[in-house]
């Protein structure tokens, strides 16, 4: 049976915007926090929104195969629904404003649905396949700067991948030396929020898992971008790197990334 986009993205969004209104009721606010890793943070409201969306979507697409952060996988079949309830959950715990909330839905490979919600800079992005990206409701391209020189690009750390921090020197040496300016704001999926709306030309980064760029990857297509795997190779979304572009960056990006050292 055909998917109905339309009402899959509501949903997607309504869910989103409610997990997001229970995170604000705690920012900044005393909340039990744990660690899953020597710098890998789960906190009860992770937790609290990971249930919530489990719940709504479970509710309305019980058919559907659901992959979390912060849970068991559950269901089966090609429609899967990734969800990470908290992008960017060192922020949270620290009270600093860039998380988010991100849903994507895809069959198999193919990006359906994105939404990404951040509700402390009071954002949202949404899309779904054929019907373009929009930011708080308005439409929007990737950028058309066609240099490095004009990017801004961002990327991330993985937080539990200390163990290749020695892939960064030379890579950022390198964008340092070729880019405008880089930046990195904490949540992988603002970070392709930000090239879907022509903020970045330019997102990389390793160590990622589906729910971080499930919602993101959608976005960014439909918004105009290109996305490859962290090695060049084509896009897929259980690998863990990615390079996002507004397209005219993507291969002197790649060529940078590429041949940086990677051990
Ligand atoms: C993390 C964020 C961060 C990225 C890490 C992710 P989490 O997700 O997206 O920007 O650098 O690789 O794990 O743990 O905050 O949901
Ligand atoms: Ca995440």
């Amino acid at each position: 049976m055909p998917v109905d986009l339309t009402k899959v993205l509501k949903l997607a969004e309504d869910a989103a915007r409610e997990a997001g209104d229970l995170m604000m009721k705690s920012f900044r606010s005393d909340f039990q926090v744990s660690k899953k890793g020597r710098f890998d943070l789960v906190t009860e409201v992770d937790l609290a929104c990971e249930k919530l969306l489990r719940d709504r979507i479970s509710t309305a697409f019980p058919e559907h195969k659901i992959v979390g952060e912060e849970g068991e996988a559950t269901g089966g079949g090609d429609l899967v629904w990734y969800l990470d309830p908290i992008d960017g959950t060192v922020n949270f715990a620290h009270g600093h404003q860039y998380f988010c909330v991100s849903v994507g839905f895809f069959n198999g490979n193919e990006g359906l649905v994105g939404v990404i919600h951040a509700p402390a800079l009071g954002q949202t992005w949404t899309a779904a396949k054929g019907m373009g990206a929009f930011r708080d409701g308005k439409k929007c391209h990737v950028s058309k700067h066609a240099t490095l020189e004009e990017s801004l690009c961002g990327t991330g750390f993985p937080s539990g991948e200390k163990a290749r921090s020695n892939y960064y020197p030379d890579e950022l040496s390198a964008f340092m030396q070729n880019a405008q300016g880089i930046r990195r704001c904490g949540s992988a999926a603002i970070d392709l929020a930000l090239v879907s709306d022509g903020t970045y030309e330019l997102y990389w980064e390793r160590g990622l898992k589906p729910w971080d760029i499930s919602a993101g990857c959608v976005l960014v297509s439909e918004a105009g971008g290109r996305l490859s795997c962290g090695d060049g190779r084509p896009f897929d979304v259980l690998s863990d790197s990615i390079i996002a572009s507004n397209g005219l960056v993507h291969a002197a990006a790649t060529e940078i990334i590429c041949s940086s050292k990677t051990s």
